[in-house]
């Protein structure tokens, strides 16, 4: 099976699991435990919007980086930049966080909410290199966008997430 014919097989079956009458963490960590199972990649995870910084949220694999400031290492960047990053060697990614040595390329794809800004990375590591390329920046796009925007507006909390990056960045 290609890794085209895996995502093409494997995205209804995330779309089943995503129940948006469930709390928004337990849908994240499920959705960290569904991509992590079926691909078998070192780390997997969402850091999530708070202020001018990212937190760790719901992830497979080994402990990380609690948190990571705006425009900081690939998740930072790639919030900043709010597009996709595939980093086929991190060692060559200028200011990558590692938060585990193994770690050796890796993908970041920003989540958004209902009024567009980033709300959240999804973050995946591999302890191979170049192991991320565009067929899973295609997918891995499509796949965070079967996420529920509710989840983040429903937050009061992402307004004002909002409200303190506006001043971060102005
Ligand atoms: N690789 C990330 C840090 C987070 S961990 O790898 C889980 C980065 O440079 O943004």
């Amino acid at each position: 099976m290609t890794k085209q014919e895996k995502y093409e097989a494997f995205l209804p079956q995330l779309q089943g699991l995503i129940d948006e009458t469930q709390q928004a963490v337990s849908v994240l960590a499920n959705v960290c435990a569904a991509l992590h199972t079926e691909f078998g990649w070192w780390w997997t995870g969402f850091y999530l919007v708070d202020g001018d910084k990212l937190v760790l949220g719901p992830f497979q694999g080994p402990v990380a980086c609690y948190q990571i400031p705006f425009g900081r290492g690939v998740c930072g960047t790639a919030w900043k930049e709010q597009t996709t990053i595939v980093v086929t060697d991190v060692e060559e990614f200028p200011g990558h966080i590692a938060c585990n040595s193994l770690s050796r390329s890796e993908i970041v794809v920003p989540v958004f909410n209902e009024e567009g800004a980033v709300c959240a990375v999804l973050d995946i590591d591999s302890k191979e290199l170049a192991c991320f390329d565009e067929t899973d920046r295609c997918y891995l796009e499509k796949a965070v966008s079967l996420l529920p925007k509710t989840f983040f507006v429903a937050q009061a909390i992402c307004k004002k997430n909002q409200e303190k990056m506006d001043e971060v960045t102005k």
